[in-house]
């Protein structure tokens, strides 16, 4: 099973970002440990801050792996260019966030990706990330 991890703007600084709200870890250690609970897994990662990166990406890999992983940041809450890239790809995708956006502020509560989504992870931290793949070994 290929899967792939594309995670949006300001997730490159996980582990320095803010780390009462994302947490003390790295997304590089966290995503070795994923790679070595799911050996038999292809997971691919890429990161953009850019929103043109994110959409280029679902574009290229949107038609052939299995699942995509999509933290979109704050683009979650402003990209209809995202959402409509979503909905033109024919990979299913899991719309993840480490924290609860729901108890934060309210421009955090709408994403404009969610409709087009498989479903949503909010608020279990990193571990949203491998709650989305058992979404997808179990599907
Ligand atoms: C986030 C939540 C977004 O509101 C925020 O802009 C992020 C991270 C999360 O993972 O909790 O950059 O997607």
């Amino acid at each position: 099973m290929r899967l792939i991890i594309i995670n949006g703007p300001n997730l490159n600084l996980l582990g320095k970002r803010e780390p009462n709200v994302y947490g003390n870890e790295g997304f590089e250690s966290y995503l070795e440990k994923l790679r070595g609970a799911y050996p038999a897994l292809d997971i691919a990662c890429f990161q953009s801050n850019s929103e043109g990166a994110i959409i280029d990406k679902l574009h290229e890999v949107g038609f052939s792996v299995d699942g995509v992983i999509l933290n979109a940041g704050a683009y979650t809450h402003t990209s209809i260019a995202i959402a409509d890239a979503i909905a033109a790809i024919t990979s299913p995708v899991v719309e993840v966030h480490i924290s609860n956006v729901h108890a934060r502020e309210p421009f955090r509560h709408h994403s404009y990706l969610s409709k087009n989504c498989k479903g949503v992870l909010v608020g279990f931290g990193l571990d949203g990330y491998r709650l989305a793949i058992e979404s997808f070994v179990h599907a």
